[in-house]
């Protein structure tokens, strides 16, 4: 017999409408175009191995092994030992004394960034992140009912942060500032005297530092310190993962550091609690973390070079195209031009209409929180020299003509 029936639809929490995730968002509007007949070049997503950069292959060998040798049940809530001592004295040889026992290995650095605001941040807790940002703090927020307060990164400076605007935004609800250096989405990294002027903010408030750091190797001009090697006894937590310096993003494999201040020892325990209730991450993966921090890092020095060579072609055919700007990024394979819109046009609109006429798929500003009048748009310039080299000619015909006609 078939079951009595209501025809109303199950409704979504309000939570979920609280964030939208433009990166994959727009990912919709490009299918539209490719089952239009175009072909779409997906600049949108930054994932270094979705562009041709190989995993390292004994990073494959080590989860391999893992596998053959029936690492397939649970682990350690907190990680297996051999993966947090090599993210512990990777740390501390950088200078950000480390133990094993403040380590946690999580699902990329995300899982990391989810597990600690839900560890320190309560109800209608306020957390400064930065703006432009990376989506997933506004996420995780909104499902915490905390509160994102967005401190102003300058695009007039090089885009550093802001730090009157960071100062104006701090009220006795504040709990954590986010610092994500070297940033996405706008490829910058923060001089020393910003660095430690951010850490000072932070220690007059009492605030909690979590130091996104998963670009901290892919700085064109070499590794970037972690924020931990300026004041150990900061409370900083560091996040990092295999993801992009790597080239395993699928893996799911990340780490945070916590710092040794005892300050930090309550945020320790909650953290572990919160681990415990998620058993555990991946387990074979974890065996390539040993490996990828104390082997053979030789494809990050090629990867850096690749990287360098990309960004300067995006920055010299932006700057050459009339009506939009560009800060040089010197990390990470992201930047963040401007093009100088026609009033009444909105980022999104552009982002579009690029995408429409030419295949070209960017992210707009107002995806990551900036004005949708201000015209930015997030590149990934992963994709081969020769492709970029093409897109950058669609992209400069078909934006004298936007601007031609508005
Ligand atoms: C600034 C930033 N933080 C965190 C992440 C998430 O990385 P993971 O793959 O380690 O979870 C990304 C991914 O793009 C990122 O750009």
């Amino acid at each position: 017999m078939t079951p009595a029936r209501t025809q109303s639809l199950i409704p979504s929490a309000a939570r979920v409408h609280r964030f939208t995730y433009a990166i994959r968002n727009i990912v919709a509007e490009a299918q539209k175009v490719e089952a239009a007949g175009t072909r779409v070049r997906y600049l949108n997503i930054g994932d270094p191995v979705a562009f041709g950069f190989k995993t390292p292959p004994h990073l494959i060998a080590a989860v391999e092994r893992a596998l053959r040798d029936g690492h397939n049940s649970y682990g350690p809530s907190a990680g297996i030992p051999a993966a947090r001592e090599a993210v512990a004295a990777e740390y501390t040889s950088h200078g950000f004394p480390v133990t094993p026992d403040r380590v946690f290995i999580t699902a990329g650095t995300s899982e990391g960034i989810e597990l600690t605001l839900s560890a320190v941040v309560d109800s209608g807790g306020e957390v400064l992140v930065p703006m432009p940002t990376y989506p997933l703090y506004t996420a995780v927020l909104a499902k915490l009912d905390a509160k994102a307060k967005y401190y102003r990164l300058d695009p007039a400076h090089g885009w550093m942060p802001d730090l009157d605007h960071l100062k104006s935004l701090v009220t006795p609800a504040t709990r954590v500032l986010v610092i994500i250096d070297p940033n996405n989405p706008t490829g910058a990294v923060y001089p020393t005297e910003t660095r430690r002027a951010l850490i000072d903010f932070a220690e007059r408030h009492g605030l909690l530092i979590l130091a996104d750091e998963v670009y901290g190797d892919l700085g064109f001009d070499g590794a970037v310190p972690p924020y931990g090697l300026l004041d150990p006894d900061a409370p900083i937590i560091s996040f990092s993962s295999l993801s992009k310096a790597y080239l395993a993003p699928g893996w799911r494999t990340g780490w945070m550091a916590i710092g040794r201040s005892p300050r930090l020892d309550d945020v320790v325990e909650a953290v572990r609690k919160l681990a415990d209730g998620r058993l555990c991450s991946s387990v074979p993966m974890q065996y390539a973390v040993a490996g990828a921090l104390g082997g053979d890092r030789s494809h990050q020095i090629v990867f850096r070079k690749e990287l360098k060579a990309r960004a300067d072609l995006t920055v010299s055919r932006l700057r050459a195209m009339p009506g939009v700007s560009c800060v040089a990024p010197t990390a990470a394979f992201y930047a963040m031009p401007r093009i100088a819109l026609p009033p009444g046009r909105t980022d999104e609109h552009y982002v579009k209409a690029l995408l429409h006429a030419t295949g070209v798929l960017c992210v707009y500003g107002s995806g990551f929180g900036v004005s949708a009048e201000a015209g930015f748009l997030r590149i990934v310039f992963l994709a081969p020299i020769d492709e970029l080299t093409e897109i950058y000619d669609l992209m400069a015909a078909f934006t004298a003509q936007y601007l031609a006609n508005a």
